[in-house]
């Protein structure tokens, strides 16, 4: 073919017009164009009839101008098509499979196919179904499906969705995206553990007292209330993107870089974790306050919200034991918010004390003991926290730090989405998460949810505490006692 690195495919964004699309997809595809790695082409394919394909290439440069892409290295967006799904009926992925093939002969490709879900989560099986029953997961090429997260709303449902996916296409054409994955930060966490034998040989229950994971956000609903409320912050953060870092921290050496390696580390952590007790979990909701000095108003009062029965968590803070050789008694403490103190995703490794102390004007809980920061947000990299004698005669300790800045070091980092698409087009599928991971997943939190009836949009009352905490602080003080008295490492 073209000497490129990865053969011709045809891109179909199901939910091309969609928040996703324009913001995330539609960007990093065009980066992806930029470097010329790859012939292919995109239908955009939304529920509307408004667009043609003129008006949708107008209507994709309008999005990546908003966005800030850099227009000035491509040329045209006439490799961009549209093509309507309206309301998701046979008929029309029918007239989707017509223009597929159309498109395929008249541009001479492959039959090489990325059919990418951009859309809410209840149509995920209706058009699942449909793209299997009007042929679509079937060419003379390789043909792949990615599906945005939320994968499922508990286990009974994922397993459901893994079923339905599995009717019309193998695992090895699946990828489950947790844009986290994508973030070079995390994929650094590898090349961390599994290059540095110095830090390989302290990451046991030997020399670790605890870690924390922290994804705190500043922004909050940004006129998601028609997905958040029925959600809430267990179901949109902890069981995929902190949980997917957990396994990562606490996975044991895989025998190799491989997708399937990776992965079965990565199952084999979700299943050593111990059932996780309710007084182990607290939720909290956010009220009013001031977040970077700007007045917010709470949950309750935000557009879509109905305040009388909305119990809807935006914070959630979960301990859990991962009960191996490696982890058993190490507590992982996860935690997120939105309207919090300040944005910050962090992994905190607590290392041991020294057994005992022999400056005798300390004692030995007065060393602080050495810690390790990973940040993957807002700057990527990383803090590495020890104790140095401060210059004088008396003996007074004093922490100082080593600190590693990606972007100091090597400039702008692709996107999650730019990487994670990329992945899909060579076909690695290490950065996806596998069927049984997300059903082994929900099966440690589902215990947890909140009974809810989604076909109605009721939300059945619940019996968990939701404690309320003022936009603009570290969220609810009640979390504090999953940390048995320590305090919570942020930088
Ligand atoms: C999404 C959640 O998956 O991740 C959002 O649905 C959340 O609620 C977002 O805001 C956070 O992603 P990032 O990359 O900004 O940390």
């Amino acid at each position: 073919m073209t000497g490129k690195k990865v053969p011709p495919y045809l891109f179909i964004i199901v939910g091309g017009t969609g928040d996703l699309a324009r913001r995330k997809l539609l960007p990093a595809i065009c980066r992806l164009w930029e470097k010329n790695l790859s012939e292919f082409y995109l239908i955009g394919s939304g529920s509307g009839k408004k667009h043609d394909d003129q008006t949708y290439r107008d209507f994709v440069g309008h999005s990546l101008e908003e966005e800030g892409v850099d227009m000035s290295h491509i040329d045209s967006l006439d490799w961009l098509y549209y093509q309507s799904v309206g309301g998701g009926s046979l008929e029309e992925f029918k007239a989707l499979a017509d223009r597929v093939q159309q498109l395929e002969k008249k541009l001479n490709l492959p039959g090489n196919r990325v059919f990418y879900l951009a859309v809410p989560p209840s149509v995920f099986p209706n058009t699942i179904k449909n793209l299997g029953e009007v042929g679509l997961n079937k060419s003379g090429g390789e043909v792949k499906l990615v599906v945005e997260k939320p994968f499922g709303r508990d286990t009974q449902s994922a397993q459901g969705l893994n079923q339905l996916v599995h009717k019309y296409f193998n695992e090895s054409q699946v990828y489950r995206i947790d844009h986290y994955l994508g973030k070079e930060t995390v994929q650094n966490l590898l090349a961390f553990r599994f290059s540095n034998a110095m830090f390989e040989s302290l990451w046991s229950r030997d020399r670790i007292e605890r870690v924390e994971i922290t994804v705190a956000e500043t922004l909050g609903l940004e006129h998601r209330a028609g997905y958040y409320d029925k959600v809430g912050a267990l179901r949109d953060m902890i069981q995929n993107h902190l949980t997917q870092l957990m396994t990562l921290v606490a996975m044991e050496v895989p025998t190799a870089l491989e997708a399937d390696a990776v992965r079965h580390e990565k199952v084999k952590v979700l299943r050593a974790v111990s059932p996780i007790s309710a007084s182990d979990v607290i939720r909290g909701q956010y009220t009013r306050g001031a977040v970077d000095g700007r007045e917010v108003v709470g949950y309750c009062e935000e557009e879509g919200i109905n305040c009388s029965d909305s119990r809807t968590e935006t914070y959630a803070a979960v301990k859990l034991n991962i009960s191996n050789w490696r982890w058993q008694g190490v507590p992982f403490v996860l935690r997120t918010g939105k309207r919090l103190f300040k944005e910050a995703t962090e992994i905190a490794i607590t290392f041991r004390r020294p057994p005992v102390s022999i400056f005798r004007q300390f004692s030995i809980k007065d060393i602080q003991p050495n810690k390790l920061i990973i940040t993957l947000q807002p700057h990527e990299g990383f803090d590495l926290f020890f104790k140095v004698k401060e210059p004088g005669d008396s003996y007074k300790l004093s922490t100082q730090s080593l600190h590693f800045e990606y972007s100091e070091r090597f400039g702008r980092l692709p996107d999650a989405y730019e990487t994670l698409l990329l992945d899909v087009l060579k076909g690695d599928q290490t950065l996806f998460v596998r069927a049984d991971e997300v059903e082994s997943s929900w099966e440690l939190y589902t215990p947890l949810l909140v009974p809810q009836n989604v076909s109605n949009g009721t939300v059945v009352t619940d019996h968990h505490e939701v404690y309320k905490y003022a936009s603009g602080t570290w969220g609810p003080i009640e979390a504090e006692r999953l940390l048995d008295g320590e305090k919570w490492c942020t930088i």
